[in-house]
């Protein structure tokens, strides 16, 4: 059943336990995802990118995982999501495609910027019931900054993550503490003392962990101790499809349908989302 991302957002806040925001770009990974929710019995978040938005043709690629969400999950509620927006305008054309939770990333930006463009984002959304997640602090990909990074410069300021929840009225917050995405090396440690901080100066808002693909199973229970209800995952999705793919293209493939070979590699993500499923909600 489609609901609403802030519901399911409060509902691990107010249970101890974090849902996984899960990465879709095709109908395969999509029917993973919610299988493996539906399995699981645990609500999830499913979300898009512009990237995969512009992909598929905007209204395929959300009609589609509609579609999927209405035929797979039952009354289990799952959540469709705007990841990394980067502007108002591809927040907007989310919104207008009917995806009801948006995230703004100015994270890139300077605090008054970030916080400036969160707020016309938010001015946006709220009347049209769009919840919307913001970024504060750095959570670094491969290729954008140095692979050393200097991390006390780049996580998250607890002052400033307050500041922008307090100026913008955004609903759920990414921050970085030492997280980052796909291949990047990660902070060997998190900052814990710096997640205490911000969870102590916004006990209010969900926290957000991007970057979650490495995550094992000590870092989630610590993180979400701290204000963590949601871990997103992309990279070990990706992994699992291309692998499969792979698998049937490297060896002379004489399999003539694709979907034979779609089939085994939506099976593979649907693994990995059962078991991270499992780390987000078991915590021990
Ligand atoms: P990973 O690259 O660790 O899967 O993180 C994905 C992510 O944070 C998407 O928003």
């Amino acid at each position: 059943m489609l609901a609403s991302v802030k519901d399911i957002l409060w509902e691990a806040k107010n249970n101890g336990y974090a849902v996984g925001a899960f990465n879709a770009s095709n109908m395969e990974v999509a029917q993973a995802i919610i299988r493996a929710a539906a399995k699981k019995k645990c609500p999830a978040i499913i979300q898009v990118t512009e990237k995969t938005l512009s992909y598929a043709g905007d209204s395929v690629i959300v009609e589609v995982i509609k579609a999927v969400i209405e035929k797979e999950s039952g009354s289990l509620p799952i959540g469709f999501h705007l990841d990394h927006g980067r502007s108002l305008e591809v927040v907007a054309r989310a919104i207008e495609l009917g995806i009801t939770s948006v995230m703004i990333d100015a994270s890139r930006s300077d605090l008054q910027d970030n916080i400036a463009i969160t707020k016309r984002v938010v001015d946006f959304a709220h009347p049209k019931k769009v919840a919307v997640q913001a970024e504060i602090g750095n959570v670094p990909r491969l290729g954008e900054i140095d692979q050393n990074p200097n991390w006390d410069k780049i996580m998250t300021d607890p002052l400033e993550a307050k500041w922008l929840v307090e100026e913008t009225g955004v609903d759920a917050l990414a921050i970085g503490i030492g997280n980052a995405h796909d291949f990047f090396r990660e902070r060997p440690e998190p900052d814990w003392e710096r997640l205490d901080s911000i969870h102590k100066l916004l006990p209010d808002i969900p926290l957000i962990l991007h970057g979650a693909s490495d995550w094992v199973n000590h870092k989630v229970v610590e993180a979400v101790k701290r204000g963590v209800v949601c871990f997103n995952v992309d990279t070990d999705l990706r992994i699992a499809f291309n692998t499969t793919l792979c698998q049937f293209t490297h060896d002379k493939c004489d399999i003539l349908d694709p979907r034979k070979i779609l089939a085994e590699a939506r099976d593979a993500v649907q693994k990995v989302v059962e078991k991270k499923i499992d780390l987000f909600r078991n915590l021990k």
